[in-house]
């Protein structure tokens, strides 16, 4: 069996963490696991139970009844939440304006960090959020941090918002990634940072197959054996 890989690749929206991590998943065998996929599920639950999504302690409750199954096809990661499994629904609008609020609470975190760690027992991961490499798997040598400009970003975001159907103009992308990406930066449980030891890619010249050079180069020089190891004189 080859060696257990824990990728890590945080980074703000649309910096292209999921295709990324699943071009590594799929050159490197890998489970791919979209973290974002958790926060959003919480956030659709409590809106099909109508919580209010900006009271924990509404939230809470609701949570920790539900019963959350996961599975992986294709190499990655699906969970069904009280046997209904969401879905494209995950990337709908309601979902996407609220999940900053969602994932600011630390015991929503707590849930899905545990579940997120518990993954380790399928093998090698190629995980992609905001904290993986900061909190989730700190000790993992494979860390990366996407970024690209803001609006390269609310441009691909947008490019994708147009091909599912929606109607969301350029502009009014730019301000909801801006709004998240502030959330997420300034919140005090687990802001989305460059976690220590992070490789930065900045995506915004490069296309999919670009990053993903970058990428897995970096992660063949980790494991290049050390020639230039300092040997000690005395
Ligand atoms: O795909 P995109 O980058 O737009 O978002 P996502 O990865 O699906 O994440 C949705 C939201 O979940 C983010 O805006 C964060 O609020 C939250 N999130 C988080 O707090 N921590 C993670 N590890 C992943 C996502
Ligand atoms: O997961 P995250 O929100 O960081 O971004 P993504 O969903 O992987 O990428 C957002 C969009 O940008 C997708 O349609 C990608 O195909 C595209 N993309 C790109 O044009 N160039 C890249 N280097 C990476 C992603």
């Amino acid at each position: 069996m080859s060696k257990q890989r824990i990728i890590a690749i945080d980074g703000p929206a649309a910096s292209g963490k999921s295709t990324v991590a699943r071009e590594a998943a799929k050159r490197l065998n890998c489970v791919y696991v979209d973290s974002g996929a958790f926060y959003r599920g919480v956030t659709w639950k409590m809106l099909r139970e109508g919580v209010n999504t900006k009271n924990p302690l509404a939230v809470l409750p609701v949570l920790l009844k539900s019963k959350w199954k996961f599975e992986v096809r294709d190499r990655a990661v699906f969970f069904s939440i009280d046997g209904v499994e969401p879905g494209e629904a995950l990337r709908d609008k309601d979902v996407r304006e609220a999940v900053s609020d969602i994932a600011a609470m630390p015991a929503v975190r707590k849930f899905v960090v545990s579940n997120l760690r518990k993954l380790k027992k399928l093998g090698s991961l190629a995980m992609e959020g905001r904290d993986i490499g900061s909190v989730v798997f700190p000790k993992t040598p494979y860390k990366f941090y996407l970024d690209a400009n803001p609006e390269e970003r609310a441009k691909r975001r947008h490019a994708e918002l147009i091909a599912r159907g929606e109607t969301e103009k350029a502009q009014e992308v730019m301000e909801s990634l801006e709004r998240r990406d502030k959330k997420d930066s300034t919140r005090k449980a687990a802001p989305l940072k460059i976690a220590d030891g992070a490789y930065v890619i900045d995506t915004s010249e490069y296309d999919v197959e670009g990053v993903a050079r970058v990428l897995l180069g970096r992660i063949s020089d980790l494991e290049k054996p050390r020639s230039d190891k300092m040997i000690n004189p005395i």
